[in-house]
């Protein structure tokens, strides 16, 4: 746990340096603009510890799997997102002496990230020359306007120095990742520009082929008006700088712009990048620093106005929803249906930058409430294109006949993950992949996206359902033999309820959405069984008997049910019992001591029950709720976020409010004490929804939507909007009464505490506030 960061409204401030915390500061005010990230990295040097982090949105390495034993079906290799060439350095030297403030002596520190305006800012002064003194500001940002741009402006005021300042600022290319398997580089240089005006390094990235040029162009001005010429370029292999030497008085500034483009391959002719970089620098150059943040902030205004949640009353609260929400929107943007969302972001090398069932999970539902449709679309659209992939990997599993196994993790569709317990046990995934088509179409109403898509993606899925089920002669029941549920403190369990549950759900969509569309559409429905092969006497006719006979593990005692078979065998004990020096258990534990305890790791039987909550009564969730939410440790970060929800579904305002400030604060507080790795961006996406969907009570039933809010004790009120087939609205909940502004130009249908009406457009409906 850490109380470093100073609670605020729209900022996050490290007052003070703590050397000893530098990478948790550094994943907490990383930056990104969706196409690129960076962690906050110093500009000047930096020899303290530190991870150096700048990573390229869909650039990756396949890293060669090394694994103790090889197992047959392993993935050749693991894809990361690469430390890319690093953009931000400007090292600084006084009479000599090199600014680095692991050596320098610091007379005040602060490090804010303004999530508002979408920049990170530091200031601090520095003792030089026997005792003078210089003051640093140096702002950052990239554009959200212009992705390929980062901008720096770095202000040095001499206080009382009189002396020489060298200034270098500079690309290097010469970078690694921490996290390889073999120590490998990863990138090569192919080519360099560097002249007066600016500096381009064009670098190649090993076995994948992307290249990516990475300029710079600068501008430094003598206190606000004359501008200084450099004095000479630094020109070796994988480095491009441009050096300044100034003499300063007393009182003097200095302020260097850096404007940086970085171009890749992903979306240029490798031919054109470097003359792309050049022109990109003079445009940047020519609208100067302030057009340029202005259009930048105006992007960030844009975002908020639909994505905010305003909580008064609990600052703790409201600065993490917004610490929150600005991270998701720095991941991921929503344009280019090649990108995905990694669990670190752009904050981390941990996960490898790759795409997990976290997205359609997680994350999805974020996007579908607060972006537009399209986005939504391009992440489905994502996992259509890997389709072939997933019908591949089902066959080096040993599955057959079009069946698709979508991988845990990856990067182009091919699964990355090596260990066994998890690619080819955690097959879960899969039903969060088929029920994402299924949300994407209740929020916005898109139905033809399963005739266009979806169904392909559905067949592939139900098919690999209906081939490594089991049918047991003993039980006479359809079983799912060694799996990992969401629970990875589990592994090789057979018939995981959730595991089992979803199964059972997507043969029934998948089954239900083929009728319709034979009725609706069958010259489309004739095209997708020509091209899938599909047979459907005999497949859906199999289909339909796992569907009613699947084995789904259930206590008729305690009317729970089993997160799988023999659970009830384990000691049952709540968390509370594990003395507070022994979590995360993931920390203390030997790992057979985990999986035979019955400590859950994230929501399990809990996200069964959130993601298919329409089926389930109140008293059938409490009683689940109330019985797995004691041994749930919630070491993953994707759990104490559907807990909440959970909790709110039931009423239990505190523990869901509790739960939310675990969530919230996950990063911000370090609960797990990770945050050195970078942050957690997918469960990011489920804190909102703790707010919305838990304290909201938002729900979507047809064509409406249902709201049943409360209000935890220490919020005077909070709002949010949401989006929902082309509308959007404000809900605002206070102690005394529910706001529902419509903010479009439709209808919109609601059902508020049970009571039906219907909102017309630009109208507002106030109810009174009722107690769950
Ligand atoms: C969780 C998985 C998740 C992964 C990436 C793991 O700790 O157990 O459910 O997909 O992290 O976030």
């Amino acid at each position: 746990m850490n109380n470093l960061y100073k609670k605020d409204e729209w900022l996050v401030v490290e007052e003070g340096f703590h050397p000893d915390m530098n990478r948790e500061s550094e994943s907490i005010f990383s930056i990104g603009n969706g196409y690129m990230g960076q962690r906050a990295n110093f500009e000047e040097k930096y020899s303290g510890d530190s991870l150096q982090g700048t990573y390229i949105a869909g650039v990756y390495y396949p890293d060669k799997t090394r694994v103790g034993w090889w197992k047959n079906g392993y993935p050749e290799y693991f894809a990361k997102v690469l430390n890319a060439p690093s953009w931000t350095g400007i090292d600084i030297s006084a009479s000599g002496e090199t600014i680095d403030l692991a050596v320098s002596k610091i007379v005040s520190f602060r490090r804010v990230l303004n999530m508002w305006e979408g920049y990170l800012e530091r200031v601090f002064s520095v003792n030089v020359d026997s005792g003078k003194i210089l003051e640093i500001t140096s702002r950052r940002f990239v554009s959200m306007a212009e992705p390929d741009l980062g901008i720096i402006r770095y202000t040095i005021r001499s206080v009382d120095f009189e002396g020489n300042l060298q200034i270098e600022p500079y690309i290097n290319a010469d970078v690694r990742n921490e996290d390889t398997n073999y120590g490998e580089k990863f990138w090569e240089e192919i080519s360099r520009d560097v002249t007066e005006d600016y500096g381009i390094v064009t670098s190649g990235t090993l076995k994948t082929g992307f290249h990516v040029s990475t300029g710079m162009t600068n501008h430094l001005l003598r206190n606000g008006k004359e501008r200084i010429s450099y004095s000479g370029i630094k020109d070796r292999k994988e480095y491009a700088g441009t050096e300044y030497s100034v003499n300063v008085k007393a009182g003097d500034n200095l302020t260097l712009f850096k404007y940086v483009s970085v171009l890749s391959s992903l979306n240029n002719e490798k031919e054109n990048l470097e003359p792309d970089v050049a022109k990109r620098l003079k445009a940047a150059l020519k609208k100067g620093y302030d057009r340029l943040f202005e259009e930048h902030k105006g992007e960030w205004e844009r975002i908020w106005d639909t994505s905010d949640v305003v909580i008064e009353g609990d600052m703790a609260a409201q600065q993490a929803i917004r610490f929150n929400i600005f991270h998701l929107n720095q991941t991921y943007t929503g344009k280019d249906d090649r990108l995905n969302i990694g669990p670190k972001g752009f904050t981390g090398e941990k996960y490898g930058g790759s795409t997990y069932w976290d997205t359609e999970a997680f994350v999805l539902p974020f996007f579908l409430k607060t972006a537009e449709q399209q986005v939504g679309k391009n992440l489905l659209i994502y996992r259509y294109r890997h389709l072939q992939k997933s019908i591949e990997n089902g066959i080096k599993l040993g599955f057959g006949g079009g069946a698709a196994l979508y991988p845990m993790v990856t990067m182009n569709g091919e699964e990355c993950h090596n260990e066994w317990e998890i690619t080819f046990e955690e097959i879960h995934r899969n039903g969060a992949i088929a029920f994402a088509i299924y949300n994407y179409i209740r929020h916005t109403g898109d139905v033809s996206y399963l005739a266009d898509y979806g169904l392909e993606v559905l067949i592939g899925i139900s098919r690999f359902w209906s081939q490594r089920i089991t049918y047991s002669e003993n039980s006479g029941k359809y079983v799912i033999l060694g799996v990992t549920g969401p629970n990875e403190y589990e592994n090789n369990v057979n018939n995981n309820w959730y595991t089992n549950t979803m199964a059972v759900w997507t043969l029934s969509y998948t089954l239900e959405n083929i009728d319709q569309l034979s009725t609706e559409n069958p010259e489309r429905i004739k095209d997708i069984f020509t091209r899938t092969g599909f047979d459907y006497k005999e497949e859906t006719g199999r289909w339909r008997h796992i569907m009613r006979d699947m084995h789904l593990p259930y206590d008729e005692e305690r009317r729970v049910f089993l997160q799988q078979d023999g659970f009830l065998d384990k000691e049952l004990r709540p968390a509370s019992s594990i003395p507070a020096a022994e979590r995360p258990i993931n920390q203390h534990w030997s790992w057979d001591r985990i999986l035979r305890s019955c400590f859950i790791k994230q929501a399990d039987v809990v996200q069964g029950l959130y993601v298919l909550e329409d089926r389930f009564d109140t008293e059938t969730i409490e009683r689940n709720f109330n019985f797995y939410e004691p041994m749930c440790v919630h070491e993953s970060s994707l759990s104490a976020c559907i807990h909440s929800i959970m909790a709110s579904r039931i009423g239990e305002i505190d523990k869901a409010y509790e739960l939310y400030l675990r969530t919230a604060r996950l990063d911000l507080d370090d609960y797990n004490n990770e945050v050195s790795d970078g942050l957690h961006i997918t469960s990011m996406a489920g804190t909102w929804l703790a707010v919305v969907e838990g304290f909201g009570g938002l729900r979507i039933a047809g064509d409406v939507v249902k709201l049943n809010p409360l209000i935890p004790d220490r919020w005077r009120s909070y709002s949010f909007k949401v989006r929902f087939r082309g509308r959007i609205f404000k809900v605002k909940v206070t102690k005394d009464a529910v706001i529902v502004n419509n903010l479009s130009n439709n209808e919109l249908g609601i059902i508020l505490f049970d009571d039906g009406y219907i909102v017309g457009s630009n109208k507002k409906l106030e109810v009174k506030t009722k107690t769950r």
